[in-house]
């Protein structure tokens, strides 16, 4: 799995430095080409040399330093990696990370790349449990960086308590998982709908909802990570579009129904996970609506449901819709997914702190035609779309055990 992959290795000033030689060494036995940046507090711990010795490559330390293979070398590096791995990660690394600060080299790689990036946390339980530290944190993985770990246990420090760098052998396994998951969806192609569309009521004004887009731009992104590729058909959000994926903007139901359905022939899966309008108004109006003191009705008229058009529709496409319900959560779900006819369903009740719109959290189901129900804890929107990867890798016949 690891032949011929490339991964840096950044190091950091922590006493766990000592232990990455072991993770080096292990990369190294598994066939990886390996690079190592460290930075200048992480030499004070653990010697260029060994990490050189182990990776059989030069070390990085100074930007400014003479180029050791190519020419400018940062840069370079950062295009040339598949992976980078920041073991152990301080809490001033997170910091430098969160901000965007380039101030050595290992620093203006993690900057420069587009490869994933891992952290393995490590220092003192107090200092991990800084909020500045657990903001820093939760903001990378908001921008899809995965931490691995921390333990719980001893500390160098005298203490006890999370912080403790996870064990190599952990580490080696979460770049393991991976490099397996970007196999996973290879080949595949993906439409994901993301955003609450608009439905105009006159050049100005329109009905919407409360949909950030998060949780469709987070799928869109993990699928594009696990191979497939991936277009993201989007009602108006202020979110970036995740790197690689192509991106169709759409503003109302009908133009969603359309972009979807042109390309739906294209496809191996589509993820519905827009807020589709259910109704729009029976006109919109050519210009500015005037107030006039007195009361007004709004004539509606219902949207097509896209997702339950697909469910009738589709050949061998996967479909996976959402279900954002304020009561009744797994009986409305299930009722969805047979509606639809679709092959997975997220539900997610909305009315839960931490889950649904605009949170950068959510708490989910998954329900499966044939019963199953996987429910997971509070985790961040990208984390759910690694977890929805997961079984969609599944559905599609793939052997997803560890
Ligand atoms: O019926 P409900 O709107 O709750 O179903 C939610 C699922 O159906 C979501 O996946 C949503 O994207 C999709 N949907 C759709 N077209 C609609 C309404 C909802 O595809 N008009």
């Amino acid at each position: 799995m690891f032949a011929g992959k490339k991964i840096l290795v950044g190091v950091t000033g922590g006493i766990a430095a000592y232990k990455v030689a072991e993770v080096i060494s292990r990369l190294r036995k598994l066939h990886a080409e390996v690079h190592v940046a460290m930075t200048k507090s992480a030499t004070e711990f653990i010697a260029p040399l060994t990490l050189q010795s182990l990776s059989a490559n030069p070390v990085h330390v100074e930007l400014f330093d003479e180029p050791k293979l190519w020419n400018v070398e940062h840069i370079a590096l950062a295009k040339h990696i598949d992976v980078v791995v920041v073991a152990p990660a301080t809490a001033n690394i997170l910091t430098k990370m969160a901000i965007g600060l380039a101030d050595d080299f290992l620093s203006t790689v993690l900057l420069a790349t587009r490869a994933p990036i891992f952290v393995a946390p490590a220092m003192n339980h107090a200092m991990y449990h800084h909020p500045a530290t657990q903001a820093n944190l939760a903001l990378l993985k908001d921008r899809g960086i995965q931490a691995i770990g921390p333990d719980t246990g001893f500390q160098a420090c005298g203490t006890e308590g999370d912080g403790r760098m996870s064990e190599p052998v952990e580490i080696v396994e979460s770049l393991a998982r991976f490099f397996a998951g970007v196999e996973w969806l290879k080949g595949k192609r993906a439409l994901v709908t993301a955003g609450g569309t608009q439905e105009p009521l006159d050049p100005v004004r329109y009905l919407g909802n409360r949909s950030s887009g998060r949780m469709g731009y987070a799928i869109a992104q993990v699928l594009q990570e696990a191979g497939a590729e991936t277009i993201l058909v989007s009602a108006p959000t202020d979110l970036p579009t995740p790197f690689g994926v192509t991106k169709l903007s759409v503003q109302t139901a009908l133009e969603m129904y359309d972009a979807v359905l042109a390309r739906f022939h294209e496809v191996d899966v589509v993820v519905m996970a827009a807020a589709v309008a259910d109704y729009r108004p029976a006109v919109q109006a050519e210009q500015k609506i005037k107030k006039n003191g007195s009361n007004r009705t709004l004539e509606l008229v219902p949207n097509p449901d896209i997702l339950a058009q697909l469910g009738r529709m589709k050949t061998s496409q996967i479909l996976i819709g959402f279900a954002a319900e304020t009561e009744n959560l797994l009986a409305n779900a299930q009722l969805k997914m047979q509606r639809k006819n679709v092959n997975l369903i997220v539900a997610n009740d909305v009315t839960k702190p931490g889950a649904g719109f605009g949170s950068p959290t959510n708490i989910v189901s998954f329900l499966f035609p044939d019963g199953r129900r996987i429910d997971l804890p509070q985790m961040n929107k990208l984390e759910v779309g690694r977890h929805l990867v997961r079984e969609l890798a599944g559905l599609f016949g793939m052997d997803i055990k560890e």
